[in-house]
Parts: C-alpha cells; structure tokens; sequence
C-alpha cells in the first residue's frame, strides 16, 4: 500500500574551531592520551567558544544541510532540534536556528532525549511528514556538552566534545516497502528508573542552576550494549531486513568499545560500522549527524544504502531508525 516516507534530501555538520586532543588533557586533568585511547577510542574533540551556543552551531549546520539538499529556508516548514544544552531554558534552540536562518514561518520545537535525542527527533519529524501536515523538516542534533562538564573531574571530562549535524528530510510518495527510499521504521524506548546513573544534578525546576554531568561509567556501559540489541532487531523484524542487508551501522558515538561490541553481537561486519568517535569525542544528540555528514561526504554512503541509526543516552533513553538513503 502506498504510503508517504521522508526521505533525506541533504546533510550536513558544523564542528567548532577549537580541537582539544588528549595531550591537551593531560595538562588540565591526571589522565594520560593511552588510557583514553584505549577505554573509548577517543583521540581529540571539538571544544566550543564562548561566542560559539548551540544555536550557532545549529544554525551552521542546517545552513550546510540546505545547501547540501539544494533548498532554502523558504522550502523547509518544520524544525526539529534535539539537543541537552540549549542556549536558555526558553525560547527553545529550535526558534532560534529558525531565526537565524531567517525563517518566520513553519514551526520549530526542541527535543530533549540525550544522546538519542536525534533518532528521537528522526522518528518525530518522520510522523509529523507522514501525516501530511508538513513536507519538509530540518532535523537537528546541537550540543555544546562541555557547558555541562566538571573539568575537574576526570572520568567524565575526557569523553564529550561539542558539535551539530543536521539532514533534510522531505515527504514523497512511496510502495510501502522496505525497498522505498526513507525512514522505513523507528523504535524508541526509555525507562526512567536509571535516572541517577547519568544525569545533571542542576536545572531550573530544582536547584536553579545548570549543573553538571554525573556518570556510571560501567552500569552505562553495561546498560548500553544490552538496549541497543532489541531495538536494532526490532527495527529488523519491522522491515523484514536482516544485518545482512545492512550497508551501514550509525551508531551513538559515545565510545568504540561499546560500538564495536553492539555491531558484533548484532552480526554486523565491522567494515560496516561508522565510526567518527575518535576524532569528536561524545557529541551526544549531534553524534550520529556528524558521523553521517562525515560518510556522505567521503562517498561512502550513497542513495539506496541501507543506513541503521541507533543510540542510548541518559533517562535511560534508546532507539534505533532504519534509513534507505
Ligand atoms: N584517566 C585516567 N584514569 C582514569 C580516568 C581518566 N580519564 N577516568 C577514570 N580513571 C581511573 C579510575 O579512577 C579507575 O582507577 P582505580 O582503578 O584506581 O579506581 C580506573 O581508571 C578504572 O576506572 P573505571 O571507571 O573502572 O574504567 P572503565 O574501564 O569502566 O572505563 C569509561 C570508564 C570509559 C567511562 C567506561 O565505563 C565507559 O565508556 N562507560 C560508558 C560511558 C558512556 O559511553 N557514556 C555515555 C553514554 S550515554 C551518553 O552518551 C550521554
């Protein structure tokens, strides 16, 4: 049966100027390049100046997704921004990379899921195309993590990086298949008893302040490799696809170890896997457009490809979307 999918029409990303390795680190914090490396993958992230708010990042990146799609403002009427760090509690991120990009008609909203903030905002954007409300949505993943960081202490501060990425998705007219162009399935999940194994212990409705960022590494770790599994063969079981029909695996990048160990247990050929962790750190809701701009744009994935999305993030919150490009 015909059906309208959203189809990805352009992408793109923005990364701040400033590259911090993990040399770097070691003069701030007792950490050493070796110990990073091998826990997580990660070898320098992008660290945001203060003129530089996750709205200018967005902005950035959406204005690189529109030209990569051909479009303008004027053809978009929908703007999703999933992100943790926005720059005021209100207005929201989204109405102000909609102002930026000189926009005064659509609608614009911020969504908040973590680090699967943008599969989040993927699914959304997709029901909202689907429904016929609107025909084309810019979806956005903007953080500038290091805002909420204790740069004191050393088992957080050595993983994230700041960052946007953002894609175009724009409603057309499909078979109803899995052979269609665009976003075939989206699960999502969340499961709000693991609140405290990562979490900011600051907001406006509690301490009035920002906070920082709290973690259990290990219970994460634990957490994140289990989650990923269901809703990745979900989203297999949905489309009638298997691992083997997978071009690409975008994962979270939030560390290579857990990356690596998801597409393993999946079944999934590690030359299949998208890996950008070791150059952004955990970008958080912006990881997996950064990792798409970068796959796109090196000529790897191409229209056609079979592209799964996946992600855990702090709630817990999880999710997976599988794309035909
Ligand atoms: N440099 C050097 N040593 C360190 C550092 C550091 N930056 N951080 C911790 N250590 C020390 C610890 O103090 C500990 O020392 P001890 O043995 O003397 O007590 C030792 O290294 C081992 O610490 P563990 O926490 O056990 O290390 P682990 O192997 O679990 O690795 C890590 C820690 C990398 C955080 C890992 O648990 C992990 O990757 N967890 C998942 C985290 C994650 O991905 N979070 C984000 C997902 S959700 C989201 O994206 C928001």
């Amino acid at each position: 049966m015909k059906r309208i999918r959203s189809i990805v029409r352009g992408v793109g990303s923005y990364l701040p100027k400033r590259r911090v390795t993990n040399h770097d680190l070691e003069k701030l914090v007792e950490t050493s390049h070796d110990w990073i490396v091998q826990r997580t993958g990660i070898e320098a992230r992008h660290i945001a100046d203060d003129h530089e708010t996750t709205s200018v990042l967005g902005i950035k990146a959406a204005e690189a997704a529109l030209s990569d799609a051909g479009l303008t403002p004027d053809d978009i009427d929908l703007i999703v921004c999933a992100t943790s760090t926005p720059d005021y509690t209100f207005p929201s991120t989204a109405t102000m990379i909609q102002s930026g990009l000189g926009m005064t008609h659509g609608a614009a909203f911020d969504l908040q899921a973590v680090c699967t903030g943008f599969v989040y905002a993927v699914a959304t954007a997709d029901k909202f195309l689907a429904s016929g409300s609107h025909k084309r949505a810019l979806v956005i993943g903007a953080e500038t993590f290091s805002r909420i960081l204790d740069w004191n202490d050393r088992t957080t501060c050595v993983l994230f990086g700041d960052g946007a990425g953002a894609i175009v998705l724009e409603a057309q007219e499909g078979e109803g298949t899995s052979a269609d162009r665009g976003v075939l399935t989206s699960q999502l999940r969340s499961d709000g008893r693991h609140r405290e194994k990562l979490y900011v212990d600051g907001g406006p409705g509690s301490t009035k302040t920002t906070g920082v960022l709290k973690m259990e590494g290990k219970e994460v770790f634990r957490f994140a490799v289990g989650s990923v599994i269901d809703v990745v063969q979900d989203a297999f079981t949905a489309t009638g696809t298997t691992a083997e029909d997978l071009t690409w695996f975008v994962p979270h990048q939030a560390n290579k170890r857990i990356i690596t160990a998801s597409a393993d247990k999946l079944g999934i050929a590690q030359e299949k896997v998208v890996i950008t962790v070791d150059r952004h750190g955990n970008t958080s809701a912006a990881s997996i457009p950064l990792a798409l701009d970068v796959a796109c744009k090196d000529g790897r994935i191409k229209r056609g490809d079979l592209v799964m999305l996946e992600a855990i993030g702090g709630g817990f919150t999880w999710g997976s979307a599988l794309i035909r490009w």
